[in-house]
């Protein structure tokens, strides 16, 4: 009979519970995850300079977390099919996989997507160099082929998001604008460091980090001087350098002169990070190499001939087998463990 009475009472309680806390107010809550720490302070430790950080954009946890979300929302494109993310991906080394880009509206690129580790780091922008700052960088990708976005009209569509604008509000004090947005990205992009590759254990005094192959590939790589534009713990010089990819074409791509218009500069192109080089297939500027082997005998035969070739720095190099297995070892031990994962979006009105 007990048992009976108790049961009775429950039920009316739970109803009353769910009848008050009906049609709940959604706020968004964004997900804000601690900025990492300063570069010199990552362990292992590579020995990065500190990274710069541009006076009129410091960096917040709420900041990064509103760019990550912009950085990874496919409402940012002209046709809302990609995000940045799209073709920075964490399975491909943070580029797409394709040998040349397809834009939004199916657009056809002309070069391949670079990875974005240690992007902070550089000073100049895309394979030319052609951005000065990673906020124009930012901008330049949303609005040219490669995000096709009125950059206007997507603000306009984010400041209707309630999740969004209040964000917008929270870190910037206005509501979303095309420079803001950029501002995001570029925060977001300037946390994106490769600091923990095997390599980097290496360096930090774990001898079981890498194989003795990669150990022996390490000497092979500095003996073969790819470090002469390969350089130090980013593994770029943040250079050009002309190696001759693409100049047999009948047109080719003349990279570093158009920013320049220097002739030297014909077919230079910037030194590419070798962080998470093993993922990142296929390589070059116009994506040519299909696999790391082919990429790494190009540069060992000295790269392509052709009349701006850099020869001082691009030497050919002739290897046993052995000694080249060791160096792809090496290559891959550069390998960057990827966390980088969609966060929560805000909801559009009615979504
Ligand atoms: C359709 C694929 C695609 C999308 C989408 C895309 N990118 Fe890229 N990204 C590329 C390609 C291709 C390049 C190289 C273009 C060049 O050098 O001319 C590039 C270059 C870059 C670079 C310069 C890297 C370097 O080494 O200098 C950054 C940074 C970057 N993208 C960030 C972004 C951001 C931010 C977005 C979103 C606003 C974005 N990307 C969207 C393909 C894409
Ligand atoms: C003269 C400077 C220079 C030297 C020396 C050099 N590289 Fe490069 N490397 C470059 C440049 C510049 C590119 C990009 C070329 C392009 O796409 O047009 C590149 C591209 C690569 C790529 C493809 C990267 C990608 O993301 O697409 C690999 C792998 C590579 N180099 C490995 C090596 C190895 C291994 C050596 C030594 C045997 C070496 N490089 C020596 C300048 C150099």
């Amino acid at each position: 009979m007990k048992m009976l009475r108790c049961f009775v009472f429950l039920i009316p309680t739970v109803f009353l519970a769910v009848a008050c806390s009906a049609e709940p107010e959604v706020v968004f809550e964004p997900e804000v995850v601690p900025l990492p720490a300063d570069p010199n302070d990552y362990a292992p430790l590579p020995t990065y300079e500190a990274m710069a950080i541009p006076e009129d954009n410091p960096m917040t946890p709420e900041k990064v977390a509103l760019g990550k979300q912009l950085f990874f929302d496919k409402r940012m494109s002209g046709d809302g099919q990609l995000s940045c993310y799209s073709c920075h991906v964490c399975e491909s080394g943070l580029t797409d996989g394709r040998p040349t880009a397809v834009g939004a509206f199916e657009k056809q690129l002309t070069r391949s997507s670079p990875t974005l580790w240690n992007i902070g780091y550089h000073s100049e922008f895309y394979w030319d160099g052609r951005a000065k700052t990673l906020e124009a960088q930012a901008l330049a990708a949303w609005k040219g082929g490669n995000m096709g976005a009125n950059p206007d009209e997507v603000v306009t569509q984010l400041n209707t998001i309630s999740g969004y604008s209040s964000q917008f509000q929270g870190v910037f004090n206005e509501e979303a604008t095309p420079d803001n947005v950029s501002k995001g990205l570029a925060a977001y992009m300037r946390t994106i460091v490769s600091h923990e590759t095997p390599w980097d254990g290496w360096q930090a005094g774990d001898e079981d980090a890498v194989s003795e192959a990669a150990k022996r590939g390490y000497e092979v790589f500095t003996k073969a001087e790819c470090n002469n534009c390969h350089d130090g713990v980013l593994l770029t010089d943040l250079q050009y350098h002309n190696v001759g990819v693409g100049m047999e074409a009948e047109e080719p791509d003349v990279g570093r002169f158009k920013v320049t218009q220097e002739e030297s500069d014909t077919g230079a192109f910037k030194t590419p990070t070798l962080r998470d080089i093993g993922q990142s297939a296929p390589y070059f500027h116009n994506g040519s190499a299909a696999t790391l082997e082919e990429a790494v005998d190009f540069m060992l035969s000295g790269g392509q001939d052709n009349a701006f070739l850099d020869r001082e720095n691009l030497k050919k190099v002739s290897l046993t087998a052995a000694e080249k297995e060791d160096l792809l070892e090496f290559l891959r031990s550069l390998d960057q463990p990827c966390s980088l994962s969609e966060p929560a979006l805000p909801p559009g009105p009615g979504e």
